[in-house]
């Protein structure tokens, strides 16, 4: 298609890495150059964004790593964190059974054990080229980690920003805060003491972080603060391998996370409950469209609710959930007319708001692997704490899990008793990294940061391709709105429609508001979300054509 008229996406006809950061993008890319697939480069890039990048790139968090070989392989790397062994399923009410608030989101007892090393490690060793050492991958994110880099007016804004949380925490304040002093654009940004981890990986390898020197000042830590990670936890830790979920959209195949990642489910779920209306007919911006995709948003994160969960510990009927009769029967109900009430499903409650976290980065190679990697610490810098000399931020992943039942996460979320913490259970994620095929060859690789509105985007990502044949950038660029059940509203970006399509919507019976960023964001102005940093192979050419996110300022795509 012409792409004059629009943003262009970058070109490059071998490799190709997109990322919330210039600088992990050209790290993965320099890592294709040497040789490495992409599964090589997705971990470099990987630890360079836990460098770069802290608000979500991390050591110290979790994610979910898809990968597709060229030879037709493909597999899920899991390194979602797990509840520590002390953790208890009331572990974040009071005496009286009330939620008590913050404590599953700031502070120590937030953290769930860290799985990022032992996902990249495993990748790396199962699916690297087998031409670049371990050591070599860690290298650029060390040297970046000791020299530093210079501080940007963004990060400097978002470290401000984030400037409550990490005050909270003496070490967090010392080293993300400049000792309280903050940072300013400009500055040179670093941090000898996640160097020096990085060092004891490149020097012990991966169970260093488990079972070594940082294992033992992460632990002393948390026993000193009242956190409940302790050293057999970390030693206990494994990442695993899944079988992706294959599905399918209008002939081309879309391949996803199993659980406990929702996002698989739900995806394949609305594009099942979508396929059969002429989506494409109906236009990208229209009242019908907009009507059709929030039902089957809402049904989708309705069965959330109610069966997803950690596989390893709950039946999860994925495969009931993905049956095309049921979807079938799921949209029996569905009235083009009018909006179905989400009271008539489950209860639940009202939004509480959402915090902009978790980064997503898409990698293609020369021979056509291709890897797409959803990573996060949760909310943006986790629960604010670093590990007392390691310079590692933790994660606040146990908000994730079911609090208690009927009340809201940080997300919003209602989530249910299949999502209660459990010793050792990973709590249950939205992260959707995908991978879509058109004749069996990689199409398109994408996914999102921002806990459920992640499933959404991917959708919009996906579903602009497909339906609506946008290039790569457009389908990323283009307005989204996003339903997740409970609260029943549509929540949407700026210029997401005309005022008399919202008022067909309205008419609909469909509540609609913009998403606000945080519990009391005061600001009425609908605000925008995700950063879907995408490839796009095109099948004609084989040029890859990425698109990074223009929500995230610092974005890039490089190629070569
Ligand atoms: N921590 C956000 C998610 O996994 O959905």
């Amino acid at each position: 298609m012409p792409l004059q008229a629009q943003r262009r996406p970058v070109e490059s006809p071998n490799g190709m890495v997109a990322s919330a950061h210039a600088l992990a993008s050209q790290i993965g890319v320099d890592c294709l150059r040497q040789g490495g697939n992409a599964v090589d480069a997705a971990v470099a890039t990987g630890l360079a964004l836990s460098v770069v990048y802290p608000r979500a790139g991390n050591l110290g968090g979790g994610g979910f790593l898809l990968i597709r070989l060229a030879d037709g392989r493909t597999t899920l790397i899991d390194f979602r964190e797990t509840a520590p062994a002390a953790a208890t399923r009331t572990m974040f009410q009071d005496a009286q059974g009330n939620v008590v608030a913050d404590r599953s989101t700031v502070g120590y007892l937030a953290s769930g054990v860290p799985g990022t090393v032992a996902g990249f490690a495993l990748a790396w060793e199962k699916y690297g080229s087998g031409k670049l050492s371990w050591s070599q991958l860690v290298e650029p994110a060390r040297q970046l980690a000791e020299k530093g880099f210079v501080v940007s007016p963004y990060f400097a804004q978002d470290l401000r920003a984030s400037r409550d949380l990490l005050g909270k925490n003496a070490e967090s304040t010392r080293v993300y805060l400049n000792g309280g002093k903050l940072f300013a654009a400009g500055d040179r940004f670093v941090q000898p003491d996640l160097a020096a981890t990085l060092r004891r990986l490149q020097e012990r390898g991966s169970r260093e972080f488990y079972e070594g020197e940082t294992a033992r000042l992460i632990a002393e830590d948390m026993q000193a603060h009242g956190g409940l990670v302790r050293r057999d936890d970390l030693k206990s830790y494994r990442a695993v391998e899944r079988a992706p979920l294959h599905g399918s959209y209008r002939g081309f195949e879309v391949i996803a996370p199993p659980p406990p990642s929702s996002g698989g489910v739900a995806l394949l779920q609305i594009l099942g409950m979508i396929e059969p209306y002429d989506v494409a007919a109906m236009g990208t911006n229209s009242a019908a469209k907009i009507h059709l995709f929030t039902e089957a948003m809402r049904r989708a994160f309705r069965d959330r609710a109610e069966y997803l969960g950690d596989p390893d510990f709950v039946r999860v009927p994925v495969a009931g959930l993905l049956e095309p009769k049921y979807l079938k029967t799921r949209m029996a109900d569905f009235d083009p007319e009018k909006a179905t009430p989400s009271a008539s499903l489950p209860a639940g409650s009202p939004l509480s708001g959402e915090s902009h976290e978790t980064t997503h980065y898409s990698v293609v190679d020369a021979a056509g692997n291709a890897a797409s990697c959803t990573y996060t610490l949760n909310g943006l810098y986790g629960s604010g704490v670093t590990a007392a000399g390691t310079g590692v931020l933790l994660n606040n992943e146990m908000d994730d899990f079911t609090a208690k039942v009927g009340v809201k996460n940080l997300y919003g979320l209602m989530q249910g008793e299949s999502n209660a913490v459990a010793p050792g259970k990973r709590p249950l994620s939205s992260m959707t990294p995908t991978i879509v095929l058109k004749n069996h060859a990689p199409f398109l690789v994408t996914g999102s940061p921002g806990g459920p509105t992640i499933i959404t985007t991917t959708l919009f990502v996906v579903t602009n391709v497909i339906d609506h044949s946008m290039s790569v950038t457009q389908a990323v660029d283009a307005p989204r709105f996003h339903h997740q059940w409970q609260p029943d509203v549509v929540n949407y970006e700026p210029f997401f429609t005309s005022q008399d399509t919202m008022a067909l919507l309205r008419a609909k019976g469909h509540v609609l508001q913009p998403r606000k960023l945080y519990p009391n964001d005061p600001d009425a102005a609908a605000r925008y979300w995700g950063d879907a940093e995408s490839i796009l192979i095109d099948p004609k050419t084989q040029l890859r054509q990425g698109a990074n996110d223009p929500r995230n300022p610092e974005s890039t795509v490089a190629g070569y």
